[in-house]
């Protein structure tokens, strides 16, 4: 039997765990429950199982005709802190948490994936490292676990991941050649001027007027230095300062994120960045204090491996459409797992507006329509299948 038709047999299964994990959110590096179900299938299909790698991340492993090459693949498996708004039969029993961009069915395919290619072990020319990682959202996990050494023993040739993608319909899938999601940058700033009564300003300094005029100008970087032709975003999310309406208050805090494609453009964002922040705090009186930390490297797909799995989709589904130039701001810690390896991050379209199942990522009334899963883990499947047996990338 064709590995698509056994992937649509287990469609029913896939659906089954995917609202399991649905109704069971757990936030990044507290994945306990969804870890240990992970564990225990990965065990129960004769994998070398590892877990509590990076806190909650769970890694099996196994083993085809020949040892190498290596692919890793990779299910993040964090929800976020979001009161859901779905109404769905399967919706989150934790109040205030949330899978909210789809993490639990990326956990569903993994396993799925795992079940099917370990039925096939005989078609295997290599070693696959399945990786189930903590805390995409934010939380640093997939770096984590880098540190932890996931990508070594065995060393990994190759790297593949996953989203489901709820701007585009079911039968749609991503697959850019090239820089396809931004890299992302973290950034705090504190201002600190001088406390005093609401009605007597000339004797603080205020540390709102620094802060106003700091979120103000910062726009300028993207508006006035970045080449239009550039992609780069400077956001400031949060503002907080003062306690009561008639005190200056002594301290103002901005966090924000930045994001850009190529390592170029963000030094010039970084430059600027920091020399708007010191001056305008400096001409307003306040002391100013910067915190900019990368938080994921820009993903950026192999092209042979691109060529190689949208050959796949074509061959498994019959009216695919395919975008070659799917590219968005948002990020992904991926990126770490294929910074030094040929990498290929599918994006699998999920969406379905008849059905009122096309909210985006992140809101509470985020819902995927299942029918996009089973194929997601055909193609999988089957690109593993071809990327061992072709070795890519390798003469
Ligand atoms: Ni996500």
């Amino acid at each position: 039997m064709k590995l698509f038709d056994e992937a649509m047999i287990m469609q029913d299964e896939i659906i089954r765990l995917r609202r399991d994990f649905h109704r069971h959110p757990e936030l990044g590096f507290e994945e306990v429950r969804t870890a240990g179900i992970v564990a225990q299938q990965l065990t129960a299909l004769g994998m070398e199982v590892k877990t509590g790698i990076a806190e909650t991340g769970v890694i099996g492993i196994i083993r085809g005709k020949s040892d190498a090459p290596v692919l890793l693949l990779r299910f993040d498996m964090d929800a976020l802190p979001i009161l859901e708004e779905t109404g769905a039969p399967y919706a989150s029993e934790t109040p205030g948490k949330m899978h909210a961009c789809g993490h639990d069915s990326h956990v569903a395919v993994g396993l799925s994936v795992a079940k099917l290619l370990a039925a096939h072990k005989e078609d295997l020319a290599g070693t696959i490292k399945f990786v189930f990682q903590p805390a995409e959202e934010g939380g640093g996990g997939a770096e984590r676990m880098v540190e932890a050494g996931v990508l070594d023993n065995p060393k990994v040739d190759y790297s593949m991941g996953m989203h489901v993608w709820n701007d585009k319909p079911v039968g749609w899938f991503g697959l850019n050649p090239g820089p396809s999601m931004a890299g992302g940058h973290i950034f705090s700033i504190k201002l600190t001027g001088k406390g005093a009564h609401g009605a007597s300003p000339h004797q603080g300094i205020d540390p709102i007027m620094a802060a106003t005029q700091i979120i103000s100008s910062l726009q300028t970087i993207t508006s006035r230095n970045i080449n239009p032709l550039e992609s780069a975003v400077v956001s400031v999310c949060t503002v907080n300062a003062g306690s009561a309406f008639n005190i200056i208050p002594q301290e103002a805090v901005l966090t924000g994120t930045i994001r850009t494609f190529k390592p170029e453009v963000f030094e010039k964002v970084q430059t600027r960045f920091y020399e708007i922040v010191e001056n305008v705090a400096t001409a307003m009186g306040c002391q100013s204090e910067i915190s900019l930390t990368r938080m994921t490297y820009p993903v950026i797909n192999d092209p042979e491996l691109v060529s190689l799995m949208t050959d796949v989709v074509k061959e498994l589904v019959a009216d695919a459409k395919i975008d070659a130039a799917i590219q968005t701001m948002g990020s992904e810690d991926f990126s770490f797992m294929m910074q030094d390896v040929p990498g290929c991050f599918l994006m699998v379209g999920s969406a379905n507006k008849e059905r009122g199942l096309d909210y985006g990522h992140h809101h509470p009334k985020f819902d995927i329509d299942e029918a996009s899963l089973a194929p997601a883990v055909a193609i999988l499947a089957e690109g593993a299948i071809r990327i061992l047996e072709s070795h890519p990338n390798s003469k």
